[in-house]
C-alpha cells in the first residue's frame, strides 16, 4: 500500500470521527460515534491500524507517527464533546439556580480567651480605682527582675533553676531572663516617673514549674504600685477589698497573713474568702526603703504599697476553673464557653 493512500486515508479517518463526536447531542449519540469509531473491535480506527502492515517498510515510521497524531485529535474530540454532554450536571444532577431568599451561612463568631476578658475586666475595676495601666518586657535584666527589687546576688529566688535564664551575667554584663515575676515594672515605672505613682500593670511571667492542675510554667499577673506622701498599710488594705468585692462579690471577705517578701515591709499574703473557703491570691506589703531609694525615690518623704495576684487564680474562681492547663490547651469545646 503506497504511504499516499494510507495518508489520505488517516485524514478522512479524523474528519468523520471529529465531525461525528462534535454533532452527538445525547449521551447515546455519544456512544455509538464512539463504538464506531474507537471501538475495541470494530472501530474504524482499528481497521485503518491494520492497513499500516502494507506500507512499505521504508515509510512505515511517517505513517506511524500521522497515526498517533490522528489517534490523540479523535481522543481530542471525544474528550471534548464528553464534557459538553456532561457540564453543569455534578453527581447529584443539574445545578440548582442561586436562591437569594435563602438564609445564609452561620458565621463563627471568635471570641476573646478567657484571660484577656479577665484582664479587660481587672484593668476596668482598678482604672474606677484611679489605678493607669503601664507595661514592661518579659525578657528581663537582672536589675529589674532581682537587684532594684532588693533581691540579692546570693538569694535563693536567682537559682538557675527556678528562673528560665536566656543567658549568664558576663564581666558587666548582666544575664537576662524570662520575667519571674511582674514586680519589675514597678522599678521600671519609678525609674522614669517621679512620684506620685499609681499604676497597675498585667502580664506574663515565667517559672520553670511542673504543669498541673494549679501550676503552669506560664502565667499572668497583675501587679499594683502606689507611691505617694502618707500611704499607710489600710490604704492597701481597702484598696485589695474594694477590688476583691468588684470582681468577686459583695459577700468576699479579705485576710492578711503575715509573710515575707525582699522588696516589701511589712510583706503579707492576701487571702479571699469565698464560696466558704479561703484561698491565697497574691502577695502585697508596703514597698521597702531600699527599692525607693533604688529607683532615686525619697523613702522620708514618700512611702507605696505593692500587690502582685495570679490572673489565672481569678479567672478559675470566678468561673469555677478546676485545672489551670485548659486555659492553654487551645480546645475550642472550653474557649466557647466564655
Ligand atoms: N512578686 C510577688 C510574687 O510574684 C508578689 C508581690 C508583689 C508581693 C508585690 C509583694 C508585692 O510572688
Amino acid at each position: 500500500m503506497a504511504l499516499a493512500d494510507f495518508l489520505k486515508e488517516l485524514d478522512a479517518l479524523a474528519a468523520s470521527a471529529t465531525a461525528a463526536f462534535q454533532a452527538s447531542s445525547d449521551p447515546s449519540a455519544l456512544e455509538a460515534a464512539r463504538i464506531e469509531y474507537v471501538g475495541a473491535k470494530q472501530g474504524r480506527l482499528k481497521a485503518v491500524q491494520k492497513n499500516m502492515g502494507q506500507v512499505d517498510p521504508a515509510d512505515r515510521p511517517l505513517a506511524g507517527k500521522r497515526l498517533n497524531e490522528v489517534k490523540a485529535e479523535i481522543e481530542r474530540a471525544m474528550v471534548m464533546a464528553t464534557e459538553r454532554l456532561t457540564a453543569g450536571k455534578g453527581a447529584a444532577g443539574p445545578v440548582k439556580p442561586f436562591d437569594p431568599t435563602l438564609p445564609g451561612r452561620p458565621v463563627r463568631l471568635g471570641r476573646l480567651h478567657p484571660i484577656t476578658q479577665t484582664i479587660d475586666e481587672l484593668i476596668a475595676i482598678m482604672g474606677r480605682l484611679g489605678f493607669s495601666v503601664a507595661d514592661g518586657p518579659e525578657i528581663e535584666d537582672e536589675w529589674h527582675n532581682f537587684e532594684a527589687l532588693n533581691i540579692p546576688l546570693e538569694h535563693p529566688a536567682r537559682d538557675p533553676l527556678d528562673n528560665f535564664y536566656l543567658s549568664v551575667a558576663g564581666r558587666g554584663r548582666t544575664a537576662m531572663l524570662l520575667r519571674s515575676q511582674t514586680s519589675t515594672v514597678q522599678i521600671r515605672v519609678m525609674e522614669r516617673t517621679p512620684p506620685p505613682v499609681r499604676i497597675i500593670t498585667l502580664g506574663r511571667v515565667y517559672r520553670p514549674d511542673t504543669a498541673d492542675a494549679t501550676h503552669y510554667p506560664m502565667f499572668h499577673q497583675m501587679e499594683g504600685l502606689l507611691v505617694d506622701r502618707r500611704v499607710t498599710m489600710a490604704d492597701l488594705k481597702s484598696v485589695l477589698r474594694m477590688f476583691a468585692t468588684s470582681y468577686l462579690g459583695s459577700e468576699v471577705r479579705i485576710r492578711f497573713r503575715p509573710s515575707f517578701f525582699p522588696f516589701t515591709e511589712p510583706s503579707v499574703e492576701v487571702d479571699y474568702h469565698w464560696n466558704d473557703q479561703w484561698i491565697e491570691f497574691g502577695g502585697a506589703g508596703m514597698v521597702d526603703p531600699n527599692v525607693l531609694r533604688a529607683v532615686g525615690y525619697d523613702p522620708e518623704d514618700v512611702t507605696g504599697f505593692a500587690f502582685g495576684l495570679g490572673v489565672e487564680r481569678l479567672c478559675m474562681r470566678r468561673h469555677h476553673i478546676t485545672d489551670i492547663r485548659e486555659f492553654y490547651r487551645n480546645d475550642i469545646r472550653f474557649l466557647h464557653q466564655f
